[in-house]
């Protein structure tokens, strides 16, 4: 028979991503050792708190039940944390929704404040599922240009009039993925503005809210005098707490679009592992060294990554946040091409900028999730790939 298949889903692309992976797996099934800075997947482990904590509550009878619509106590930690951690007030109410994940709330919000005939205004280049979920909401994603002369911040005031008349919701991503920058307080008072004289609904992912490097303050978009009028921001301690495999996530900030998410949730969801949100709380209440720990550990990856490739030839710019480096290519190649190539002759899995959208192309993101030796080893294979390129071009 033939299986049906709906044009929404019709419109989403595998593309890049599918191609990396079967070159990977097909690479990895003849012997080739690669070192894979791909998938944006944490090596670390969760703090021993987490961990320990969670073995306890997996062994409570009572812990197994549906949740439904998960625990109080979460909600009231969300607020906990938001307070002492970005001066943030929040009503655990009214104002916090838990999520299995900032993955799954963003795949459903679309569906919840879009229609068919909306525009939704999106990173470019920016995080696969914001565009895709558009699309599943049957709405039309329009993407902004994060470029590197605009510090990667949209250029609000170049949106043409005629796609904000139609355009009901934005997301923004800062700390970004792939894109490594950080939002400022000015970019996110104007975004406010912006919000208030279009009426478009602003959606901030703030998953990388912890992986600050340097000194810096992570600032929420929720820290902005009017952004709860305007907008929510989804997080979760995928990042934070390294707990991406036993994931839970929240949504927090404006009532009414909490109030919609939470509805459709009622519908299709029964709620997280009661001993998951157990651990959350636990996580979320505990000092912040338990999660400050592992910043010196990334900045070590980052510098002893940015400085191994400047040494075999290829500077790369030295990112403030996140697990990335989103690196400028050497001239004479295109995105796709120098990933694959890099992968088969040098063993070394990177995602081309152009996976994320039109605007990354002439980048890849390297994800640093291996320890420091395996990405020193990296970048001394990348220089003999990038040597034996260039005596081929200067043949
Ligand atoms: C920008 C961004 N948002 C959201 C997510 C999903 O995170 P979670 O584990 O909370 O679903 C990721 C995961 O890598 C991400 O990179």
């Amino acid at each position: 028979m033939t299986v049906p298949m709906s044009k929404r889903l019709a419109t989403l692309e595998t593309g890049i991503f599918a191609e990396l992976a079967l070159e990977k797996r097909r690479l990895q099934k003849n012997g080739v050792d690669i070192i894979d800075l791909s998938v944006g997947s944490p090596d670390m482990p969760p703090p021993a708190l987490v961990m320990e904590k969670l073995a306890d509550y997996v062994r409570q009878p009572a812990n197994y039940a549906y949740s439904i619509t998960g625990l109080e106590s979460f909600s009231d930690a969300v607020a906990h944390f938001y307070a002492s951690r970005y001066q943030v007030q929040l009503d655990p109410q009214h104002e916090v929704l838990q999520l299995t994940g900032t993955q799954e709330g963003l795949s459903h919000l679309p569906m919840c404040l879009l229609n068919e005939g909306d525009i939704a205004l999106v990173p470019n280049p920016g995080y696969p599922i914001y565009d895709a979920s558009i699309r599943l909401a049957g709405a039309t994603p329009y993407p902004i240009p994060l470029l590197e002369e605009n510090h990667f911040l949209p250029c609000l005031e170049d949106i043409p009039e005629g796609i904000l008349a139609r355009a009901k919701m934005m997301i923004v991503n800062y700390p970004g993925n792939p894109v490594t920058a950080l939002a400022t307080h000015e970019f996110f008072e104007q975004l406010v503005a912006f919000a208030k004289r279009h009426d478009i609904f602003i959606v901030h992912d703030f998953a990388y809210s912890e992986l600050v490097f340097d000194g810096v303050r992570p600032i929420s978009f929720l820290s902005i005098p009017g952004a709860k009028e305007v907008g929510v921001e989804f997080n979760s301690l995928s990042k934070t707490f390294n707990m991406a495999g036993c994931r839970i996530g929240y949504l927090c900030g404006n009532r009414d679009g909490i109030e919609r998410l939470a509805l459709l949730k009622s519908h299709i969801d029964f709620g997280n592992f009661l001993p998951l949100q157990r651990v959350a709380i636990d996580a979320l209440l505990a000092p912040h060294e338990l999660f400050e720990a592992q910043l010196s550990e990334y900045i070590h990856r980052r510098d002893r990554l940015c400085e191994a490739l400047q040494n075999v030839g290829w500077p790369v710019a030295k990112s403030p946040a996140t697990m990335f480096i989103w690196a400028k290519i050497p001239d004479g190649f295109q995105s796709r091409e120098f990933a694959l190539n890099a992968l088969r002759e040098a063993g070394v899995a990177m995602t081309p900028g152009n996976a994320f959208g039109s605007e990354g192309e002439g980048y890849v993101r390297l994800a640093l999730v291996q320890p420091v030796h395996r990405l020193e080893e990296a970048a001394q294979r990348i220089g003999v790939y990038l040597k034996s390129v260039s005596h081929a071009v200067n043949r």
